[in-house]
């Protein structure tokens, strides 16, 4: 086997100057040390990043395309900002949901996802679309409190201030309360094994995705626990990303006979995906690989909108495993007229006010691109375009296999690669 040869120092690339380089410094001897760095302005972190990994000018400069984003907005952002790493951004096609029409702006860089979606989105448009609808927007926070005496009645003095609690959490949110949003519900539950009691604050946060709402009420209801429960110690007081109170759900039904081909009878076609479907219900090995194919889908909407991508895997992947066995996100059946019957439901914490959502100019745009929905509608439009996304991935895996497309997209990747390749020289 031949091995891929080293680089050698007759590359051309131009290393950082000297003041830059200490002779013989190598990224392995870089210190991670630097105190100060963030109080530095971008230009000069770069200029500490380029003289620490040893980077050449031209690999400064990589960081150094700001695009929409100006430095200031890095700085705002996130702390030790050094640049901006630039991402494809596509926009799926052919998407009805509810009835209406909507182009979908996805970021991501993987080949054939947005092919995946438009094409997915096309089959169910031919069964009338997607029907999605999301539960008002509840997040839900923990109070963790460990009890000194696990024995007191934890329902009578809950139940008994249960409306002072959320009238408390409210003070001070007039504008979220004004606009219909706000506290509204508490529950509880024991945890013996580690002697705590464990509140659940949930809140409609309306169009944002709610975090620091959540987190702050929690750390304010919080402080009026010690009065309620003598003695007890304040634990965690934190939003879940299990936010069973905030779903959404979308069903489709496609037409067997989009599914036909040459090669392939639509009926078959259907069964064929349904098979598929099954696979995953039963095995955690395809159930994560077929679940990695529906956040294809999710995330690039998610990040295309300056939305906590995070926060929606982590909410989607337990929800896959609420009872007990990790499963598909997406179930599909065959009906009695033997057509294909999709269905999906789950958690979809999503905001389009605050935060980077607002702030930065792409993320603002592709939510103009989409509409302007509201959080909700949001939500029923990166869920429905999971959906798509699996229904592409299995129709392609249970009848031709998913190189054939993949690899005729890849193909131009590798060309490109090709092509930089020999002006490089
Ligand atoms: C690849 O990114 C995603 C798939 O593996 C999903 C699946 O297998 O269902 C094709």
């Amino acid at each position: 086997m031949q091995l891929e040869s080293k680089k050698t120092n007759s590359e051309p690339v131009q290393r950082a100057s000297a003041s830059h380089v200490d002779e013989g410094h190598t990224p392995e001897k870089q210190s991670s040390r630097l105190p100060g760095f963030y109080e530095l302005p971008i230009t000069e972190r770069q200029k500490v990043i380029q003289a620490s990994a040893a980077l050449s000018d031209q690999e400064r400069e990589a960081l150094s395309n700001f695009g929409v984003l100006k430095p200031e907005l890095v700085d705002v952002f996130i702390e030790n900002g050094v640049g901006v790493l630039s991402m494809p951004l596509g926009v799926a096609t052919n998407f009805k949901i509810n009835g209406r029409d909507v182009l979908v702006p996805m970021a991501v860089e993987e080949t054939s996802v947005v092919a995946a979606a438009s094409h997915g989105a096309k089959l169910v448009r031919a069964g009338g679309g997607f029907f999605a609808e999301s539960t008002p927007p509840v997040m839900t926070g923990q109070i963790q409190l460990l009890l000194a005496d696990l024995n007191c009645d934890v329902d009578v003095i809950l139940n008994g201030r249960k409306n002072a609690l959320l009238e408390f959490a409210n003070r001070g949110q007039d504008r979220l309360v004004a606009r219909g949003g706000g506290a509204i519900d508490l529950t509880w539950r024991l945890i013996p094994e580690i002697k705590s009691l464990v509140i659940h604050l949930h809140c409609d946060t309306r169009d944002a995705m709610g975090a620091n709402i959540i987190n702050t009420m929690c750390e304010k209801v919080s402080q009026l626990m010690p009065d309620l429960f003598p003695g007890c110690e304040v634990g965690l007081r934190i939003l879940t990303n299990l936010n069973d109170r905030r779903l959404t759900s979308v069903s489709c039904t496609v037409p067997a006979s989009v599914f036909t081909t040459r090669d392939y009878a639509g009926e078959y076609v259907v069964e064929r995906i349904v098979k598929a479907y099954l696979f995953a219900k039963h095995d955690i090995y395809r159930a994560t690989t077929n679940n990695k194919g529906v956040m294809n889908g999710i995330d690039p909407v998610l990040i295309a909108t300056g939305n906590d991508w995070r926060a929606v895997e982590a909410g989607a992947h337990a929800y896959a495993a609420r009872d007990g066995q990790y499963r598909p996100m997406v179930e599909w059946s065959m009906n009695e007229d033997g057509n294909l019957v999709g269905f999906a439901q789950m958690p979809m914490a999503v905001g389009v006010v605050g935060g980077v959502t607002k702030l930065h100019p792409t993320a603002r745009t592709a939510l103009r691109v989409m509409g302007d929905p509201d959080a909700q509608t949001l939500a029923n439009i990166v869920t429905s375009v999971g959906v798509a996304q699996n229904l592409s991935a299995l129709r392609a895996l249970a009848t031709e296999g998913i190189q054939r497309g993949h690899m005729s997209l890849h193909r131009h990747n590798l060309d490109l690669l090709r092509r930089e390749g020999a002006s490089r020289g």
